[in-house]
């Protein structure tokens, strides 16, 4: 790969078939791989890895198609250490505070948050006006309506017997309307459906459809509170 001229320091390094915007700003030790399209007022903040490729190796899951691009959409700010895999698109008006992580195909539309050292796994999708707190893992092809609050050290997971070494493609996070408030330390188990408006309590475990709209469910696993 090839590296191109810009204007940001030498310590910051973009491969040719990236495009970035005049007025975007990047900060020193980035890198911006090809094929990353980075729209107005778009900033990146020092220490991020942008458009990168997953790597393969022996035992390694088979990866998911790679969509070609790479895309951060205008106003979009990415803090520092974020690292943001090939394919993802994320929307106008996002926030990725430090140490954020998105695997490849990652889908966020516009105004999400994604707080600090949260991991967002393959294929997911977030809808506009999302946040996601500190420390919360997103599971993989996991789908996330508009407007939920997903609080700190949530963890959702995406496959129910790892020992199987199934194939990726089926594997499938839980699906999540919009209107939902999701407790922190709530785990999530796998291809499960939260319905609407409903709030999940603190420390709660997700182990079967949550199928009332909003309602409150609490516990382990977690039942609507009479
Ligand atoms: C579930 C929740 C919404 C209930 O709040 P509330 O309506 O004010 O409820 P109260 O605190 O009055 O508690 C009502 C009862 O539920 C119990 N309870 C409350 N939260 C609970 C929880 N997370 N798990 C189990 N029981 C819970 C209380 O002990 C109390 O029990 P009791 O009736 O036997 O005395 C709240 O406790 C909660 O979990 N909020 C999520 C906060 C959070 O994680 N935010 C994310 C920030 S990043």
């Amino acid at each position: 790969m090839k590296r191109i001229k810009h204007k940001f320091g030498n310590d910051v390094i973009i491969f040719e078939g990236a495009t970035i915007h005049d007025t975007c700003q990047i900060g020193p030790f980035s890198i911006i791989y090809p094929e990353v399209i980075l729209e107005e007022n778009v900033i990146v903040g020092s220490s991020c890895i942008i458009g990168k490729k997953p790597t393969t190796g022996l035992n390694q899951l088979e990866l998911v198609g790679l969509k070609e691009t790479t895309r951060i959409r205008k106003n979009s700010l990415i803090c520092d250490q974020v690292i943001v895999y090939a394919g993802c698109d994320i929307g106008e008006d996002c926030y990725l505070a430090d140490r954020a992580f998105l695997r490849e195909n990652v889908v966020l539309k516009n105004k999400v948050v994604i707080g600090t050292s949260v991991t967002v796994s393959f294929s997911a999708f977030i809808g506009s006006g999302s946040k996601i707190m500190t420390g919360t893992n997103i599971g993989g092809k996991m789908i996330i309506g508009e407007n939920c609050f997903i609080g700190a050290h949530v963890c959702s997971v995406n496959d129910n017997n790892p020992r199987l070494n199934s194939s990726r493609s089926e594997h499938q996070g839980a699906i999540i309307e919009d209107n939902v408030v999701i407790g922190s330390n709530v785990t999530i188990l796998p291809h499960l459906h939260i319905k609407k408006g409903i709030t999940v309590a603190a420390g709660a475990v997700v182990s079967k459809n949550l199928s009332e709209e909003n309602q409150l469910y609490i516990g382990i696993p977690a039942k609507i509170k009479k």
